[in-house]
């Protein structure tokens, strides 16, 4: 730790005047650090001051003079805010706040989206979106084709796009096709563990694991090796409830713009399948899109900003909702409860549903087979005390319908039996429930849905 007086000297050494060419962002978050990034035009020392508040009271300094900068806040407290700000020469970055990351048993939020490249204007309506559900949230999830080509001049445009929310939330993204002509600015830009193309990343109850399409992955190839190995070992940990994945392009779409990548559903999926996987969150096709195969959203978010895929071929029976537009996701997940909405710029949550934990290590493993989704209805959407629900399922077996308020308690347990195919009414009496925001949980063998039900009073 520098004394202020010593601070003061390396600041000094500076004559030109600094200015960022990446602003401070976030890299790299653990359970106790995150790294801090950015880059500056003239060589200069770098400061990072942080702490509890705006008054700070903690900094990591490097004396050496570089364009490039990287300082780690380590020791950090889980689940805490934090505050920092960069000072390179005479610039001072504005002030900024993260959250560290959750312990096991706390809730947390993620962000994802992807296909950032081409259109700044829509790009930038995304991340403003993002910005305002990003306090406090954990990790943003990039899926791919960041940028058209991966030169400096387009980094330098989506750093400036994604300054603000990147200085709050810590980006892990996975590389696209569209980065395949540039992996050394990748280099250059991210810091990631393992070996920054595929890598797992851990927050709370959660396990994350980046896929890169780009380099070998089917059986047998060193990745595949890699990501069985993560996965039984994320079996083998009781702290992990849940699994996510995400790469870049989707085993399951049905845009007329990019088929499926029928390699990843050969060689990937049934390793999701066989170990729990929850969610795969994939890109390419620059539109959003959901899909459940055999207990696995697959949902496609890539309506971060390159051209719209308006064609669409005939839905499959695996095929949940799809929707030509631009938007990111936002997931909240409490305890063995994930909830997922997709949202465009607007604020329009365009879809949501929620998951329970697939149990990582006890996943039904088999081969693919295609699954009608199991359905519920909320009649009417707003109520003010009773609201009638529908569930719909085609395959008898055992169901649950739960209510869960907006941070996802139970609140309500309407149906925890076997069924037979068809549909079923019942009935929930709300009216000792405060107003608010409401999800009717519906989990059978086949996958699970979600609808949003509000009270007003
Ligand atoms: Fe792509």
């Amino acid at each position: 730790m520098k004394t202020r007086a010593q601070l003061a000297l390396v600041l000094a050494w500076t004559c030109a005047r600094a200015t960022f060419t990446s602003y401070p962002y976030l890299q790299n978050l653990t359970e106790s650090s995150v790294v801090v990034r950015w880059e500056t035009v003239t060589m200069e020392p770098a400061l990072v001051e942080y702490g509890l508040t705006t008054a700070y009271g903690h900094s990591v300094v490097r004396t050496e003079p570089d364009t490039v900068h990287e300082l780690v806040l380590a020791g950090l407290v889980p689940d805490t805010s934090y505050h920092y700000r960069v000072i390179s020469g005479p610039d001072t970055s504005a002030d900024a706040a993260f959250r560290s990351s959750a312990p096991f048993d706390r809730p947390f939020r993620f962000l994802v989206h992807g296909d950032t490249r081409t259109d700044s204007a829509a790009h930038q309506a995304v991340v403003d979106r993002m910005l305002t559900v990003a306090p406090g949230s954990a990790l943003a999830l990039h899926v791919g084709d960041l940028t058209e080509n991966g030169t400096l001049a387009e980094y330098g445009t989506f750093f400036r796009i994604e300054q603000n929310l990147l200085a709050r939330v810590a980006s892990f993204p996975v590389p696209g096709n569209h980065e395949l002509g540039n992996m050394d600015n990748w280099h250059r830009f991210f810091v990631l563990p393992g070996n920054e193309r595929y890598y797992t990343a851990r927050v709370g109850n959660a396990a994350f694991h980046a896929v890169n399409l780009y380099e070998p992955f089917t059986s047998g190839s060193q990745q595949h090796l890699w990501l069985e190995s993560e996965l039984q070992a994320d079996g083998a940990d009781s702290a992990v409830r849940h699994v996510f994945v995400w790469l870049h392009e989707p085993p399951y779409t049905t845009s007329a713009a990019h088929p499926s990548n029928f390699e990843v559903r050969e060689h990937l999926c049934p390793l999701f399948e066989r170990y729990g996987v929850g969610i795969v969150f994939c890109g390419h096709v620059h539109a959003y899109e959901r899909s459940l195969v055999n207990g696995i959203q697959y949902v496609t978010t890539g309506g971060g900003g390159a051209p719209l895929h308006w064609d669409w071929l005939e839905p499959e029976p695996w095929t949940v909702f799809r929707l030509t537009c631009y938007e990111f996701v936002q997931v909240d997940v409490h305890g063995d409860t994930v909830y997922c909405q997709a949202i465009k710029p607007d604020g329009e949550v365009v879809d949501s549903f929620a998951c329970e934990a697939r149990k990582p290590g006890l996943g039904e493993g088999g081969s693919v087979r295609n699954l009608k989704l199991p359905a519920v209805v909320a009649l009417p959407s707003v109520a003010r005390g009773t609201v009638n629900l529908a569930v719909r399922t085609d395959k008898p077996g055992h169901v649950r319908l739960t209510i869960h308020d907006a941070v996802g308690r139970p609140v309500g347990k309407l149906l925890n039996q076997p069924i037979v195919p068809g549909e079923h009414f019942l009935m929930w009496s709300a009216a000792s429930q405060p107003a608010g925001l409401y999800y009717a949980v519906l989990s059978t063998n086949h996958g699970c849905n979600a609808v949003p039900v509000v009270l007003t009073r």
